[in-house]
């Protein structure tokens, strides 16, 4: 039989998807399975974007441009700059989804044992990317009890070699809703000029933060033109997963110069999914503040309801709309898969993602599970009860 290759064998499997077949068996048995595993939120779309499609009549459904379609880059130039970002259209490319704008930049930034550091826990894909891309992902460790705060700066330094290309942050954090502070963005600055690497922000998050807590971008840092990469995603910002849009933003001339060879080999990013996103953009502040406070009344009932279980201990995410809790058992892989197999509540059960997908460090993450807040308050407050219950019978 012909061989496949040795990075498809390395290729991670999604840690919130794995255990898809077990609920698929349960819902066949008849169970309710109620998803704390993955971040679909069930926000409407803003109906301005729906209504973009709906009213587009073309005779063809061409190619776009490869960089996005100019209009579309420049209100987006527009948006950043609200948001004191300045940016030209000329330093963004759009994407599909912010997923591609990730696997564009490891491409253009690192070549094959090169190494990206990166904060763990992190969202799992990132092992994905780089191991398509023959990239090591070296983890540094952020911890539950100083709620996955930045690792202080000399951990970052012990681990850069002649080999680290970037340093990768999420912000807010997924999986753990970790607000980056202004300081902890003028450390990672400081670093990353003084080694001369790249500053690579996930930033799909940037509109859900909480508490009167302000997103600080690390393109509001001075001096980082040449270090700084953005990765952008309208997924979440305007709950528009399926969509497929995404964009990749420095003011890198070079950097910009290399993505662009990457995402002409696609061709282009989807044309219907760009006007919908570029009418998006137009969506009312209102939207975003209702959404918002949405978001921050599911945080504190979960919060509030996962405090009550004797034994737990919860991060306090102030962004995003993940959060981490560390159960008292021994491993969240099969308790995740025992709750879907063996539990249930009066017909109903609970998914979770175990956490220790999003470590790189063996061993790490292994009584910890992540928990997606994108669900109504009711359901959440039903879901925590089930857990609860789950953990006074499960045997670990
Ligand atoms: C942190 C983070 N980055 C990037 C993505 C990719 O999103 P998309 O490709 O839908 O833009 C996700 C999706 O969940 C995410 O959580």
């Amino acid at each position: 039989m012909p061989t496949i290759s040795r990075k498809g064998l390395l290729m991670p499997e999604s840690p919130i998807r794995k255990l898809v077949p077990f609920a698929e068996e349960a819902k066949k048995r008849g169970i309710k399975v109620i998803h704390l595993n993955i971040g679909q939120p069930d926000i409407k779309t803003p109906q301005i974007a729906l209504d973009a499609i709906k009213n587009c009549d073309m005779d063809i459904l061409s190619y776009s441009r490869t960089e996005g379609s100019d209009t579309y880059r420049e209100k987006i130039a527009q948006y950043y700059a609200k948001n004191d970002i300045h940016v030209s259209a000329q330093d963004i490319i759009v994407t599909t989804g912010g997923s591609e704008a990730l696997s564009f930049t490891m491409g253009t930034i690192a070549d094959a044992e090169d190494e990206i550091i990166i904060p763990e826990p992190f969202y799992a894909n990132y092992n994905g990317f780089a191991t398509a891309a023959g990239i090591k992902v070296v983890p540094v460790v952020s911890h539950i009890e100083t709620n996955f705060a930045l690792p202080p700066i000399e951990e970052f330094e012990k681990l850069i070699t002649p080999n680290t290309k970037a340093i990768l942050i999420c912000n807010p954090g997924n999986p753990t809703g970790y607000l980056y502070s202004r300081e902890e963005i003028k450390k990672l600055a400081k670093i990353v000029k003084k080694h001369n690497l790249f500053l690579i922000a996930d930033e799909v998050y940037r509109e859900f933060t909480y508490d009167g807590k302000e997103h600080y971008s690390i393109l509001q840092e001075e001096g980082l033109e040449e270090n700084a990469i953005i990765v952008d995603s309208v997924s979440k910002r305007y709950s528009m997963c399926g969509a497929r849009i995404g964009y990749l933003v420095s003011r890198n001339k070079e950097f910009i110069k290399t993505a662009l060879k990457f995402a002409q080999a696609r061709l282009s990013p989807p044309t219907y999914a760009q006007i919908a996103s570029e009418a998006a953009l137009d969506t009312p502040q209102q939207y975003f503040d209702d959404v918002k406070q949405e978001y921050v009344a599911r945080r504190n009932v979960l919060i509030s309801e996962l405090k009550k279980i004797e034994g737990i201990k919860v991060a306090a995410p102030q962004g995003a709309f993940y959060c981490i809790a560390e159960l008292p058992i021994d491993n969240s892989d099969t308790f995740a898969q025992w709750l879907l197999e063996d539990f249930n509540v009066d017909g109903e059960t609970v998914m979770v993602a175990p956490a220790a997908g999003f470590y790189a460090t063996e061993g790490l993450g292994t009584k910890q599970i992540r928990i997606a807040y994108v669900l109504e308050k009711q359901e959440l407050i039903r879901a925590v009860s089930i857990l609860k219950e789950a953990l006074k019978v499960y045997k670990s």
